[in-house]
């Protein structure tokens, strides 16, 4: 959960403040509890580290100049000892010869400290990070990649780490055991990063790490190995698409909002690829071949937050569409229960980063007992797409702000055209009825270019809910998962109390909470649901709560003294596309009155890497 970064300078020294600090802002997504950095320099290491967020470590480091040859930067996501400037990385061994920034956690912390200590191994802080340091110290006769191959043969947990030691001027050692570290390889200088932002803005050439492998970077010089054999390993260099202004802010005054912007134009540039026009059948690179190997009966659909949704949106969109039945697990319930599921299973395991450490449990339990794996990833080389028998991408683009926005609407996306393909290939609706519903994809983007620009009613909607501290959202059949992610959504960055239901399901419990004042959002979009959305309407209202309806049959709640959002009419299978929008900005609105961080909401991160 944390951002790692370490740079060498191949000849010479370098400023090195600038390039730590842009870098590690560009991953203090990851986690924002606390930052530090380590310039090893011709006036020897320097370390400055602080609890809070990385401006409050560049207010520590002033305006001075900090020249080095090998440099390290973290930003950390709290998980063994509190945010505190001691618990901050980089972490040393107790003579201060080595020092370390890690990601992850190492789970037999107790017991090898424990160990450290009765040979007389001083520990300062209560993190797991500074036993790996002094493991590492403890091994360390000169020889830098043996210690850290022997220190990380004694470790159990997940980590990727970058180690360097005060005797090794040009010396940078990364390692990775379950969580995602990659190499740049820029002019003059090499990197390390937990992922490709950390130095977008110097270099797209990367070396991506496998699980089990250490890289030696030595000035110019970069070699890879296995660290459990030591056997050497050759890596191929890759070139990333993504751009240093695909990861900035653009103009717009956070991530999240330059994020629900940028929908249209990253669902149309899928559509471009996947469905180039409504005559052409739909084109998923590698899904032919992937269904010709095998027969399958059932998904089987895992993921987690924002990407749970969308597979429970998935689900109707599968078995409405394409008529395959489909069953949806939350990945860490799926990682711990063994359905009866076998080689006639499909498992869809739908991520943004690819390193949700949930999501790729229980792909690692389904595919343990034959179910083949499809990803539908956004991280290009995520360990996720590494795992899959076949990977979809969504195209996204980086995604900076915590809560997702434009990687739901593009897993939505494939998710839909996934249904079209076997819908499609499989005869399972007639080719008329498949044309106009391609039609109707390739007009979503318009459409949600449509509701942006009718995006000053939703803060005029925020401002009337603006001291409340509850919200229901309701939906039924394809809108039920919306509604939760709207709730979601609202919960995670504006703090605001939220549950998503389904409508049927008020009358049997939660309608108990509905008094005057008590605000709920309904998604009524053109169905054969709609006149059980008034009904539910209507209960509430009887009952003195507050209604906002977000619906393309506007006309079907005029009568009634509820706040309307209408949004462009589409079938009710694409509508959760347009309806995720409004209720972004919604939420984005209701945070931005209450004044919250909205793209580094409290006690979140980007990426959940560990369980
Ligand atoms: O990277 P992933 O898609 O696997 O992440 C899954 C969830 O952690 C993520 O969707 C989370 O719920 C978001 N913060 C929601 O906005």
């Amino acid at each position: 959960m944390c951002g790692i970064l370490g740079t060498v300078i191949h000849d010479g020294v370098n400023e090195l403040r600038e390039t730590l600090i842009t870098g590690l802002k560009a991953v203090e997504y990851r986690g924002y509890d606390s930052a530090g950095v380590a310039i090893l320099g011709p006036n020897g290491l320097f370390i400055n580290k602080r609890a809070g967020k990385i401006a409050v470590l560049e207010d520590h480091l002033g305006g001075d100049v900090l020249s080095g040859t090998v440099g390290l930067g973290h930003t950390r996501w709290a998980t063994h000892g509190v945010p505190s400037d001691n618990n901050s990385h980089p972490h040393q061994d107790f003579r201060e010869r080595i020092t370390i920034v890690h990601n992850g956690i190492i789970e037999n912390y107790a017991e090898l400290k424990q160990e450290l200590m009765t040979m007389g191994v001083e520990f300062t802080t209560e993190t797991d990070t500074e036993v790996a340091a002094n493991l590492i110290g403890f091994y360390y006769n000169g020889d830098l990649p043996a210690a850290v191959c022997r220190a990380a043969r004694r470790i159990d947990g997940s980590f990727s780490m970058c180690v360097m030691a005060k005797d090794q001027p040009r010396m940078l050692i990364g390692i990775r055991n379950k969580l995602p570290l990659l190499v740049g390889h820029g002019p003059g200088v090499t990197y390390l990063g937990s992922d490709v932002t950390a130095f977008l803005a110097y270099t797209r050439e990367v070396t991506y790490l496998a699980d089990g492998e250490i890289v030696v970077i030595d000035g110019p010089a970069c070699r890879f190995m296995d660290w459990r054999t030591g056997e050497p390993v050759v890596k191929q260099q890759e070139r990333v698409e993504w751009d240093i202004e695909q990861a900035q802010k653009g103009g717009f005054e956070t991530f999240m909002m330059k994020e629900i912007h940028e929908q249209p134009a990253v669902i149309r540039q899928i559509l471009e690829r996947y469905l180039p026009s409504e005559d052409a059948p739909v084109y998923l690179p590698g899904l032919d071949d992937f269904a010709a190997e095998r027969e399958t009966r059932l998904i089987s659909l895992v993921g987690c937050g924002t990407a749970f949704h969308a597979c429970k949106v998935g689900k109707y969109m599968l078995e409405g569409l394409a008529g395959v039945p489909c069953r949806v697990q939350l990945a860490h319930e799926a990682l711990y229960h063994q359905a009866p599921i076998g080689k006639h299973a499909v498992t869809v395991a739908v991520s943004q980063s690819g390193e949700t450490a949930d999501t790729l449990g229980a792909v690692r339990t389904q595919s343990a007992i034959g179910s083949p794996v499809i990803a539908i990833a956004n991280v290009v080389g995520s360990s996720l797409t590494r795992e899959a028998d076949l990977t979809l991408y969504t195209m996204a683009g980086p995604e900076i702000s915590v809560a997702s926005t434009k990687a739901f609407t593009c897993q939505l996306t494939v998710l839909t055209l996934i249904a079209l393909w076997v819908a499609e290939k499989f005869q399972r609706k007639p080719p008329e009825e498949l044309k106009r519903l391609k039609t109707e994809l390739l007009g979503i983007p318009a459409k949600m270019e449509l509701i942006l620009e009718s995006k000053y009613t939703l803060e005029k909607l925020a401002r009337v809910y603006r001291h409340v501290d509850h919200f229901y959202y309701l939906g039924r059949g394809i809108s039920y998962p919306v509604a939760m992610e709207g709730a979601l959504k609202l919960k995670e960055i504006s703090y605001v109390h939220a549950e998503g239901y389904a409508g049927g399901e008020m009358k049997h419990g939660a309608i108990a909470l509905i008094e005057p004042g008590f605000p709920t959002c309904l998604l009524a979009p053109r169905s054969n649901l709609v006149d059980k959305m008034v009904g539910n309407m209507e209960e509430i209202l009887s009952r003195k709560g507050e209604v906002m309806v977000v619906t393309n049959v506007p006309q079907r709640f005029a009568d009634y003294d509820v706040h309307v959002f209408p949004f462009p009419d589409c079938p009710q299978v694409l509508s959760p596309l347009l309806m995720s929008l409004p209720l972004q900005l919604f939420a984005y609105y209701s945070a931005k009155l209450r004044d919250r961080d909205i793209d580094q909401p409290r006690n979140l991160a980007k990426s959940v890497v560990v369980e």
